[in-house]
């Protein structure tokens, strides 16, 4: 037998923060065998003919998982971003109880925003973090909460999320999306599934082998008028008008607005080249094309 069957058989995983990735990655967790809980902040109910387990997670309201629940727990994903006072949610609770168990790896899922502003520029792992956002920084103080915490923990830098149901496919459909062009300025991205994929490749490598930071994204980084423009061609429907950003400005709202200050090229050379990981979706033309056939089959997909 493989050893990173051994090591599946083995595994018992928590997820906290069962959201769009969370799940995502339980649902390929399980699909090796492996046994996973998640959790929530609402109570969910746990269907006996399913491989997840739910759990509830709030420790605002004083919710947090009896160590009795977690057991036997080897692995562990956080996915729960800083709340609105910047904090993190969940750390001081949760890291007396993970210090209790055996655990071999913990991810902790951050953002490529920690980099800040790079004028379009590549940006790697050994690039000092210069957050500008106040998200950003409240984010970079998380993940060092976490590095330091003698916990074997692995933080993931993410630019933006897509997959199945985040996609522009519905909004082209409704006709509410707007293509806004501002010169020089791209975006990086991963879909859910090399997130799901990526991080149960680096959980099996030897400890030594695992780097501390490690940024998850395609090879693809480019502007959002030209991911638009492919998923219309999929869909084959009109695409909007093109606006230009400094006319729309005043528009758009304070978040819209914060994620197009910021201008980066976000490298993965460290995770494909130097680990050898091969992206299921090299660039959002792979991936959108699986999102829509996905979409089209019909399987349901939370957010
Ligand atoms: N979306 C993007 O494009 C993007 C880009 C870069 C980085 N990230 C970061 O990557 C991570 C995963 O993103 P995602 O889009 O998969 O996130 P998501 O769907 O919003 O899931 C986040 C999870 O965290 C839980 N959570 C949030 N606040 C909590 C709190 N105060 N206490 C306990 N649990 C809490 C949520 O619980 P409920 O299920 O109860 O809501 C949810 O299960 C996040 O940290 C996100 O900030 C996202």
């Amino acid at each position: 037998m493989p050893l990173s069957d051994v090591k599946a058989e083995a595994a018992k995983v928590l997820v906290i923060g069962g959201g769009y990735s969370g799940l995502r990655f339980a649902r390929a967790a399980a699909a090796q065998g492996m046994g996973v809980t998640l959790t929530r902040r609402q109570k969910a109910g746990n269907d006996a003919s399913s491989a997840l387990r739910w759990l509830v997670c709030d420790p605002e309201r004083g919710l947090v998982p009896p160590l009795s629940e977690l057991v036997g727990t080897t692995e562990v994903l956080v996915t729960v971003p800083p709340d609105r006072q910047g904090r993190d949610p969940v750390f001081a609770s949760l890291a007396p109880l993970l210090a209790q168990l055996p655990l071999q790896w913990l991810g902790y899922l951050s953002t490529t925003g920690v980099y800040g502003d790079q004028a379009g520029g590549w940006v790697g792992e050994g690039a000092t973090p210069r957050p500008g956002l106040p998200r950003s920084q409240a984010r970079l103080a998380c993940e060092q909460l976490w590095l330091g915490s003698g916990l074997p923990v692995q933080v993931f830098r993410l630019p933006a999320i897509y997959g199945p149901g985040r996609t522009p496919f519905q909004k082209l459909r409704d006709g509410s999306s707007r293509m806004i062009h501002k010169p020089g300025q791209v975006f990086s991205r991963i879909h859910v599934d090399d997130i799901a994929s990526s991080l149960l490749f680096c959980r099996q490598l030897p400890a030594a082998q695992r780097p501390e930071l490690l940024n998850l994204a395609d090879d693809e980084p480019c502007p959002s008028s030209q991911t638009l423009g492919y998923a219309a061609h999929l869909l084959g429907c009109k695409l909007p008008a093109v606006e230009s950003f400094d006319r729309l400005a005043g528009e758009l709202s304070p978040m819209a607005l914060s994620f197009w200050a910021e201008n980066r090229r976000v490298s993965n050379r460290r995770l494909c080249r130097e680990l050898g990981y091969q992206l299921r979706y090299p660039s959002y033309r792979q991936g959108y094309r699986a999102c829509l056939a996905e979409e089209l089959s019909g399987v349901s997909t939370p957010k």
